[in-house]
Parts: structure tokens; sequence; C-alpha cells
């Protein structure tokens, strides 16, 4: 292969890459030097890959001085709150005008690593009307006092970041399996059924929280509209609703990585009309 062959070959793996990859969630939260640890913890914890190939993401980000909270968690803890933090679907501040009924569930990363039980891989957003907007884990009895701050950066339909107030801690993750190994995701754990309790008390919603949530909507209120308005915490089989939800959600994402696999196809057909014509 001469140099122009080889040229071209690049141009050829260029155009692929290029029109397979959105964004790069590491570039774009290093543009934003107060949310250095944040980064740092998504690079780690090794979720940048997977939040880099779902192409359609909302990052609700905390600041450093916010985020130092958790550091002296465990490795597991930190990368399942940090997954937390990472929705699905892409939300700005129109589209969360839009919630319908107060609050919505969304479905976040780490209801994919299979290892969240009952509703710790979902969190509630809640439209407080007049811009006002709180996030909070959908475990039952968990407060939203994640209040949204600002808009950081939008990249539609691709990519949001959104500045919240407070980490949003899933009750009961310290007693979490560990993350499965890379590639070894296939099957949901085996859960218990005898009662043996998934959320010890050490992370139930605690009063710390009650001085930040002071303009926050009381629990009360936020939690009111969820029950009737949010199917996933009804009283069910917990394995079922997790399980239509992580489908739901691999379904959504994988329709949305076959798109870019559709565009990365034309690119590398384009590219290699164009070395035709080169040759
Ligand atoms: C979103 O990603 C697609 C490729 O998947 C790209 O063509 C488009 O320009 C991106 N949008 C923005 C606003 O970056
Ligand atoms: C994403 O950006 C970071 C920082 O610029 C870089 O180190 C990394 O290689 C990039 N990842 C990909 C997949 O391009
Ligand atoms: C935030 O924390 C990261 C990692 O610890 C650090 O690199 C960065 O400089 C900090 N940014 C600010 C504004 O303090
Ligand atoms: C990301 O993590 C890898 C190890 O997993 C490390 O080698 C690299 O320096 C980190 N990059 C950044 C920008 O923190
Ligand atoms: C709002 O909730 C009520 C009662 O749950 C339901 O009947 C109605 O269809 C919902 N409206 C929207 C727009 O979702």
């Amino acid at each position: 292969m001469g140099p122009t062959g080889l040229l071209v070959y690049i141009s050829v793996l260029l155009a692929f890459f290029s029109a397979t990859q959105a964004y790069n969630v590491t570039r774009l939260l290093g543009q934003y030097p107060e949310f250095g640890l944040l980064n740092q913890y998504i690079n780690d914890s090794g979720l940048a890959g997977e939040i880099n190939r779902r192409g359609t993401v909302t990052i609700l980000a905390v600041d450093n001085s916010t985020l130092s909270s958790i550091s002296g968690r465990s490795k597991d803890s930190i990368k399942a709150i940090v997954s937390t933090h990472v929705i699905l679907d892409y939300y700005d501040e129109k589209k969360l005008m839009n919630i319908k009924n107060d609050s919505t569930t969304l479905t976040t990363l780490f209801q994919s690593s299979g290892i969240a039980n009952d509703n710790q891989g979902h969190i509630l957003a809640y439209n407080a009307g007049g811009g006002h907007f709180y996030f909070g884990s959908a475990v039952k009895g968990a407060s939203l006092n994640a209040q949204f701050v600002k808009t950081v950066v939008t990249q539609p339909y691709n990519i949001s970041v959104l500045q919240v107030s407070q980490p949003i801690i899933p009750p009961g993750i310290d007693a979490q399996s560990p993350w499965p190994a890379p590639g070894a995701r296939t099957a949901f754990p085996p859960k218990k059924h005898d009662g043996s309790s998934d959320t010890p008390a050490a992370e139930s919603p605690s009063n710390d929280d009650d001085s930040a949530a002071a303009d926050a909507p009381s629990d009360d209120v936020a939690s009111s509209p969820s029950p009737s308005s949010a199917p996933a915490t009804a009283p069910g089989p917990a394995d079922k609703s997790a399980a239509a939800d992580e489908d739901s959600g691999s379904d959504s994402s994988s329709s949305s990585s076959l798109t870019r696999v559709k565009m990365g196809l034309v690119g590398t057909v384009m590219a290699l009309a164009s070395l035709l014509v080169a040759l």
C-alpha cells in the first residue's frame, strides 16, 4: 500500500471512529476544573468507556467540595454512587420543565450494573415549578434533596451535564455485592426473598439533610407524587420490575448504539467510495 493508500486507510478509520463516538466524557468534564474529582472518579472506576459508549446520557455533576464527602467510601461504593449520577437519557432544563405530574422515574447507569436492588438503579426527578428541580434516589423513603443548580454544558441529544447541590446516595449501597468483573455481566445476582434486609439502617436518609433541604420540598411533598406516578415503586416482585426496567433501559440504549453503528457504517462506506475515487 502506497502513502496515498495509507492516508485513505487512516481517513477510513477516522471516519468510522468520529461517527461512532458522540463525545468523550473525560475530555468534556476536563474543561470544568470544579468537577475534577467527579471526572477522576468516572475515569478511575472504569465508567468513562461505558458512558462514552452509551451515546445518550445526562450527568448530574457534583463539584469537588461537595463530592469530597464520599471520598472515604470504598471503591465499589463510590462507583455505585457515581453511576447513580448518570441518567441513561438526555435531559436539559427544557425537558425537565416538561416533566408531567411533578415527578418522574429515571434509569441510571447503576441499574445496568445488575447489582442494584429495589429501586437503587433509579432516581426520581421532581419538577417543583419555576425552574426548580430536585433529584433523589427512587428507593422508598429516600429524600429528593439534590437540587438542580445550573446547566454546565449540553450537546443535544448526546450528552448533558447538569450541576446538582449534593451527591445522590442510594440507601443500602454499602451492603451491595461487589461490582462484577468487566465482561462478566450476564445475569442478575441471586436475590434473597426471605426478607433479610437489603437496606441497612446505616444508609437510611439522614437528618443531616434537613438543613440543606430547608427550601427544598419536604419529604412529604416530594414523595407524595411518586408512589402513584412511579410504577416502579409499587409493591411487586422486585426482580421482575428491576429486570423489566433494565430491559427497557438497554433497549433504548442499544437502539441508539445501533444508530451510531449505522452512522459509522455510512461513514465507512463514504470513505471507501472516496478511496475508489482516489485510486
Ligand atoms: C451527537 O453525536 C453525533 C454522532 O453520534 C454527531 O454527529 C453530532 O454532531 C453530535 N451532536 C453534538 C451537538 O455534538
Ligand atoms: C478521552 O479524552 C481523554 C482526555 O483527553 C483521553 O486521555 C482519552 O484517551 C480519550 N478517550 C478516547 C476513547 O478517545
Ligand atoms: C478538583 O479536584 C481535582 C481532583 O482532585 C483536581 O485535579 C482539581 O484541580 C480540583 N479543582 C478545583 C477547582 O479545586
Ligand atoms: C484514568 O485512569 C487510568 C487508570 O485507569 C489512569 O492511568 C489515567 O491516568 C487516568 N486519567 C485521568 C485523566 O485521570
Ligand atoms: C397524571 O397522573 C394521573 C393519576 O395518576 C393520571 O390519570 C394522568 O394520566 C397523569 N397525567 C399525565 C399527563 O401523565
